[in-house]
């Protein structure tokens, strides 16, 4: 069953519980949650009082991506702040082993996010620890991207991983989801999509959620 996953940094922060409200009644099945600190990614956007201030009021999941550096610092504040899912990236820890487990004693689900550049391979000896891989279909940082085509590749070598490892896991893709990319990631094997732009430049996020649902084929 495919996930869609409303990115709430292409919502309008001046009336962000309205926008939760409105894609949680269009049918989104997660709350992406995008943390950015301005050093490892080029950007900074909203980080723990705003999760604390929102949580509240979500009932579907709250799908934290930290895209900062030496996120173990972090993971047990915002596992308390009400995250369910919290995705740190691979290039931005020495310790990737010890922060998934600080995540799961937390009592969330641990995802491992990878760049465009960084090759699936990297996760091979960690696969077992992961809940969740997010392959980045963009250079984090900034909503309205265009998706980098290579990138969609990496979608099917991870779903081989998963599978050569017999696990279970959440395939997600974030950056430059439309309803003209999703089709390929689907095919691809994802069944998270994450998207901004796609959603809240809507008018009509209902109908947005909806044919995203139907380009990735359920
Ligand atoms: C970018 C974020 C994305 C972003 C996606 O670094 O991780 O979640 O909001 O935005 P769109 O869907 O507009 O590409
Ligand atoms: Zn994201």
């Amino acid at each position: 069953m495919n996930k869609i996953a409303p990115s709430i940094l292409a919502a309008d922060f001046g009336q962000l519980k309205n926008e939760l409200k409105d894609v949680e009644a269009a049918g989104a099945d997660y709350i992406h949650f995008d943390v950015m600190d301005g050093a490892f990614v080029p950007n900074i956007s909203f980080g723990l009082p705003v999760l604390q201030s929102i949580a509240p009021s979500i009932s579907i999941p709250i799908d934290v991506h930290l895209m900062i550096d030496a996120p173990e610092r972090y993971i047990d504040a915002y596992a308390t702040a009400g995250a369910d899912i919290i995705t740190i990236h691979q290039e931005a820890t020495n310790h990737l082993h010890s922060a998934l487990q600080q995540i799961k004693n937390a009592g969330c689900k641990a995802g491992v996010a990878i760049n465009p550049a960084t090759p699936v391979h990297t996760l091979d000896a960690i696969i077992q620890d992961i809940d969740l891989l997010l392959i980045m279909t963009i250079n984090p940082g900034f909503g309205g991207q265009s998706l980098i085509r290579e990138t969609v590749k990496k979608i099917a070598q991870a779903n081989d991983l998963a599978t050569r490892a017999n696990r279970q896991i959440e395939i997600e893709v974030d950056g430059g989801i439309t309803k003209e990319t999703i089709a390929d990631c689907a095919a691809a094997g994802a069944n998270v999509f994450v998207a901004g732009s796609a959603i809240f430049q809507s008018s009509d996020r209902k109908k947005a959620v909806e044919e995203l649902r139907l380009a990735a084929g359920s």
